[in-house]
C-alpha cells in the first residue's frame, strides 16, 4: 500500500465550472445519427423517430451543449441539404466516411432532438469545401427571426422561432491533411478571419471557435495557433483543441497517464495565445473549446472503413469501440484534467454520444446500453458544480515511457458555495498496489461525505457489450473523516468521485 495527501481548500479556485465542460458531439458518421438516435421503425421510437431508450441515457449523461454535425463530415457538407421537404432531400456522397448522407435528419430533426434531451446546440460550419457566404448564409437561416430571404425559408420549413445557436465552429481540424480542404495555417486564418467578421456583422452576440490543432502531435502545433491566432485574435473567442487517447503496443503505464498530456496540450495552447495577444497589447483572453477529446482506437479505423467505389453503405458501423474498465479510468482522468483547467477551457465536447466513440450503444430493433465511459462522465457533469478548486498533492510518483516520471495520484475538487457542497475527483493510475489517500477537507468546515462512486474492476478489461450489459457499474466505497481528514483507499487502476454536504 502506497499513501497520497490530497488538501481541499476552497481558497485555490481554478474558475467557475462552466456547465459547457459537459459538452458532447454528434456527427453524421457511422451508426451514429441512424440506426443510432434515429431509428424510426424501433419499438422504442417516438413519433418523430427517434429512440426514447438512447433520448433518456442522453438525458441521465447530463450533456450540455452538442457540436453538430461534424467533424470530417461537416467539410463536405451542403447544409440546405439538410432543411425543407425530406422526400426532397438529396442523397450524397460523404467523402470523409465514405458513405451515403441521405440527410433524412437535419437541422431541424436535429434541433427536434436536441429539445427532447435537453441540450443547447453548437454548429460548425464547412470552411473545407466551402466559404464566407454559406457560412453567413446557414447562420441567416438560423438566428435571424424573420424578414428576410432565408429566415423566411426556416419559417417556411416548420420552424418559426429561430434556433439561436450561440457557439458556432469556424470548419474542423483543418490543419489535418485528411481534412476535405486541408490547407496552410496562414490560409486557413485569413479565410476564418474574413468568415468570423462577416458572421459578426449579421449576429454580433455569437460566440466563435477557431480551428486550433487536431491533435499536439501534429507537426505544425504550435506554429498553427500562432499563425491561426495572429489572423484572428480580434475574431474569435475561443480556439479549439482535440485530443484523442489510446494504449499503445500494451503500455498501459503511458495510457494511465495520457491525462499529463492532455494538461500540457491545454498548456501549451494557453502560453501560445496569451503570447499572441501579450505581442498585440491585447487584454482579451482566448479560452479554449477542446471540443474533441476521448478515448479512441484510432488505429482500428482503416481496417473498417469502406473506400471502393461503389460502396458508399448507409450507417456502416464505423468506429465502434468497446470500452474496458482501463479506458474509463483514463477517460475519468481527462475530465479531471479539463477541471484543473476550468480557468481556461470554455467549452469540451466529449466525442462522441452514440454508437461512435460512445458512452451509448444501441442494437437496431434492440437494447441501448451504458459503456464503462458513461458513469465517470455522468458522474462528473452531475457533482462538479461551482468552482474548480486545485488540490496540493504530495503522491507517489510512476515512470512512464510517453510522458516521462508522472504522479500516481490526480484530483480536482469542486466547491459551491450556495448549495453548500463539495465533490472530489480522483485517479490512481497505479498498476500494481493499492493507495492510501488522505483528503484533507478541514477548510470546508464540518461536511459529511454524501455520495461515493468507485470505478474499479479486478479486470481492468472488463466491459460492458450487448450480451453482458451490466457488467461494469461504479460501486460505493467505504471512508472514514476523522477530525477533517477524510480517508478513502483506491484499488490500482481506479477513478473515483466523493461528494460532500456542509453540515455546521
Ligand atoms: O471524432 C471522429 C473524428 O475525429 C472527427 O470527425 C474528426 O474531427 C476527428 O479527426
Amino acid at each position: 500500500m502506497t499513501a497520497a495527501r490530497l488538501t481541499v481548500d476552497p481558497r485555490f479556485a481554478i474558475g467557475p465550472v462552466s456547465r459547457r465542460l459537459f459538452g458532447g458531439f454528434v456527427e453524421h458518421l457511422g451508426r451514429h445519427v441512424y440506426d443510432g438516435l434515429y431509428e424510426p421503425d424501433h419499438p422504442e421510437a417516438d413519433e418523430r423517430g427517434f429512440r426514447r431508450d438512447v433520448i433518456a441515457l442522453v438525458r441521465e449523461l447530463g450533456v450540455s451543449t452538442i457540436r453538430y454535425p461534424g467533424g470530417n463530415f461537416v467539410s463536405g457538407f451542403r447544409w440546405e441539404d439538410s432543411v425543407g421537404s425530406r422526400a426532397e432531400r438529396p442523397r450524397r456522397l460523404d467523402l470523409a466516411w465514405h458513405s451515403t448522407e441521405t440527410n433524412e435528419v437535419g437541422l431541424h430533426e436535429f434541433s427536434d432532438w436536441l429539445e427532447a434531451v435537453g441540450s443547447d446546440l453548437m454548429l460548425a460550419v464547412n470552411l473545407g469545401t466551402r466559404g464566407t457566404l454559406e457560412a453567413i448564409d446557414l447562420l441567416e437561416y438560423a438566428n435571424v427571426p424573420g424578414g428576410s430571404a432565408l429566415s423566411q425559408q426556416r419559417i417556411d420549413n416548420g420552424r418559426a422561432a429561430p434556433f439561436d445557436v450561440r457557439v458556432w465552429c469556424l470548419g474542423n481540424e483543418m490543419d489535418g491533411p485528411w481534412q476535405l480542404g486541408h490547407r496552410s495555417a496562414d490560409d486557413y486564418g485569413k479565410l476564418a478571419s474574413r468568415t468570423a467578421k462577416g458572421m459578426r456583422q449579421l449576429d454580433p452576440t455569437i460566440e466563435l471557435v477557431v480551428c486550433g490543432s487536431s491533435g499536439a502531435q501534429m507537426p505544425t502545433f504550435g506554429e498553427w495557433e500562432r499563425v491561426v491566432l495572429e489572423h484572428t485574435y480580434d475574431d474569435v473567442d475561443m480556439i479549439s483543441c482535440h485530443a484523442y487517447y489510446q494504449e499503445h503496443d500494451g503500455d498501459a503505464e503511458s495510457f494511465l497517464a495520457s491525462a499529463v498530456d492532455m494538461d500540457r496540450f491545454i498548456e501549451a495552447v494557453v502560453a501560445t495565445a496569451d503570447h499572441v495577444g501579450a505581442a498585440r497589447g491585447s487584454t482579451k483572453r482566448i479560452g479554449i473549446s477542446f471540443d474533441e477529446w476521448n478515448v479512441w482506437y484510432i488505429d482500428r479505423v482503416d481496417a473498417v472503413k469502406p473506400t471502393a467505389i461503389d460502396d458508399w453503405p448507409v450507417a456502416p458501423r464505423l468506429l465502434e469501440d468497446v470500452y474496458s474498465v482501463l479506458d474509463a479510468v483514463v477517460f475519468g482522468s481527462l475530465l479531471i484534467s479539463l477541471l484543473k483547467h476550468a480557468d481556461r477551457v470554455a467549452s469540451a465536447s466529449l466525442a462522441q454520444l452514440v454508437n461512435v466513440i460512445a458512452p451509448i450503444m444501441t442494437e437496431p430493433g434492440g437494447p441501448a446500453w451504458r459503456q464503462t465511459t458513461f458513469f465517470p462522465f455522468a458522474i462528473c457533469s452531475r457533482l462538479a458544480r461551482g468552482r474548480a478548486v486545485r488540490l496540493p498533492l504530495e503522491a507517489p510518483t510512476l515512470d512512464t515511457a510517453r510522458y516521462g516520471t508522472v504522479p500516481a495520484v490526480d484530483a480536482v475538487a469542486t466547491v459551491d458555495d450556495e448549495a453548500g457542497t463539495a465533490a472530489v475527483f480522483v485517479v490512481h493510475r497505479g498498476l500494481e498496489h493499492p493507495v492510501a489517500v488522505d483528503i484533507d477537507v478541514s477548510a470546508l468546515g464540518e461536511v459529511e461525505v454524501v455520495e461515493t462512486h468507485l470505478l474499479h474492476d479486478d479486470d481492468p478489461g472488463a466491459a460492458n457489450t450487448l450480451d453482458e450489459p451490466e457488467r461494469v457499474r461504479p460501486r460505493a466505497v467505504e471512508t472514514r473523516l476523522v477530525n477533517g481528514i477524510l480517508s478513502v483507499s483506491l484499488p490500482p487502476v481506479a477513478w473515483i468521485a466523493l461528494s460532500l454536504r456542509r453540515t455546521g
